[in-house]
């Protein structure tokens, strides 16, 4: 429930004194992070008035190190701190038309707060990814085109798109530069990251999901979504298309001790409608060879979209498919401005300007690719779009409901473990 906020503690109206008020919903590291960027764009005042979590602890941290840095552009008093399920409500109910709010919680939750902004009327950064499953990837889809109609502003953590160098390869490659791109390859293999053990006592099964994001399907995609996002959106960026269909293996070697629902190792093809390939491999296994990188081939030649992971990027083209210095057409300047920064200096100056900027509709279709090759990897299948848009398994289709007593939407099963995908098992059900 909303408790009605009095109106002396309701901020201003842009219209009337041209300061661009942020609610922060999520208040953990990225949340914070976009806070310090947003607060530090250069094109008028800008303030943090209100904040949302599920744990008062990260609150706290999150304000101490946002006042500490910004003493005069946080005015969050203790009313405008809200804890809870429902603290994205009464944080927006802050919130007047041309203010931004900011998402920044697992994926699970953002078309619950996307809704309730669209509905307000409130622009939105909103953190990647977008969607978890077929279900709320449909509604994405849906949602961004809400938002379009109503003219919000809308900027996607899919920072790598603000790029400057990025941009630049985009346009070389779009121009022809290397021909026709063919097949895309993209690796992401380092080791463990984000496992989980079985739950301790003094947190109960709901929360202790929702801190462990990355290891439930339902609260963030799992790993594949939450990291590979990034990849499969750089490639498909430069393709200039999003993939009809993937195939994909995957599994569990070295996950004795952990709990969690994820592979430790995926390879997945993605198909475009042409019929050029992505090549996707992920893995998070320790002493095996490790490469965070994209690359594109083309007719008459190739090029690294990334190396080394995101920022800065390190962009080439070369004639041919063997990347030597020999062949080398174009390399990008290494000074580079912060894609976060730059991404956010855009927002609030489509925001004051009154400029188009939507990224949720990419968003959305990325999020939903990244579901796709999840998919194809978990049931063994080969999974096209139409299979997502038809796909009838909500991993949590009462999370708009969720309050601090609510049962977890994932039921831990013997020694804690939780129900891990089976390809070939359940048709095309991922568990
Ligand atoms: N673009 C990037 O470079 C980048 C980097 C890291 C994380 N991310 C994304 O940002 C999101 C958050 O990741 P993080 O690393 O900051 O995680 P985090 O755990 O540090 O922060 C998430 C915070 O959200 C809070 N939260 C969870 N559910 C909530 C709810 N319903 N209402 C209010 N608060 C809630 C949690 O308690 C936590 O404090 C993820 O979607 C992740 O993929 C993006």
């Amino acid at each position: 429930m909303s408790i009605p906020i009095p109106n002396s503690l309701r901020p201003g109206y842009v219209a009337e004194n041209n300061t661009i008020q942020l609610a922060l919903v999520g208040c953990g590291g990225r949340g914070t992070g976009a806070v310090v960027n947003a607060l530090s764009t250069q094109s008028g005042p800008i303030k943090l008035t209100a904040m949302a979590e599920l744990f008062e602890n990260r609150l706290t941290s999150s304000y101490a190190m946002l006042k500490n840095k910004f003493p005069n552009q946080v005015d969050v008093p203790r009313e405008r701190q809200f804890v809870g399920f429902d603290a994205y409500k009464r944080a927006l109910d802050c919130l007047s038309q041309d203010d931004v709010a900011i998402f920044a919680t697992p994926a699970g939750f953002r078309w619950v707060h996307f809704a309730y902004a669209i509905r307000k009327g409130i622009h939105v950064f909103m953190e990647k990814p977008l969607s978890v499953d077929g279900p709320t990837s449909c509604r994405m889809l849906t949602l961004a085109r809400e938002s379009e109609t109503k003219g919000l502003k809308v900027a996607v953590g899919l920072m790598c798109r603000h790029n400057p160098a990025m941009e630049e390869l985009h346009e070389r490659i779009q121009s022809g530069q290397i021909g026709e791109i063919i097949a895309l390859r993209s690796y992401r293999l380092h080791g463990p990251e984000k496992t989980s053990e079985p739950k301790p006592s003094g947190i109960g099964e709901l929360l202790y999901q929702v801190k462990q994001f990355h290891s439930f399907l339902w609260a963030s995609g799992g790993l594949f979504n939450d990291f590979y996002i990034y990849n499969l959106d750089d490639c498909c960026w430069m393709k200039g298309a999003w993939p009809e269909s993937a195939i994909g293996l995957g599994g569990r070697h070295y996950q004795d001790g952990f709990v969690d629902q994820n592979f430790d190792h995926y390879s997945v093809e993605y198909r475009f409608k042409n019929g050029s390939t992505l090549f996707f491999h992920g893995r998070f296994i320790n002493r095996c060879h490790e490469e965070h990188a994209s690359y594109a081939h083309g007719t008459k030649g190739m090029a690294i979209i990334s190396s080394g992971g995101h920022n800065p990027a390190k962009c080439r083209l070369y004639k041919g498919h063997n990347p030597i210095n020999d062949h080398l057409l174009w390399r990008c300047s290494p000074i580079q401005s912060n894609p976060y920064q730059r991404q956010w200096e855009r927002l609030i100056n489509s925001i004051r300007e009154d400029q188009k900027m939507n990224e949720a509709g990419r968003g959305a279709e990325a999020s939903l690719v990244a579901t796709m090759g999840r998919m194809a990897a978990h049931t063994g299948q080969q999974i096209t779009r139409d299979d997502i848009l038809q796909c009838d398994h909500e991993f949590a289709p009462q999370i708009a409901k969720l309050t601090m007593e609510s049962e977890a939407p994932l039921k831990p099963g013997q020694g804690g473990r939780y129900p891990v995908p089976q390809p070939g098992r359940y048709g095309k059900r991922e568990y």
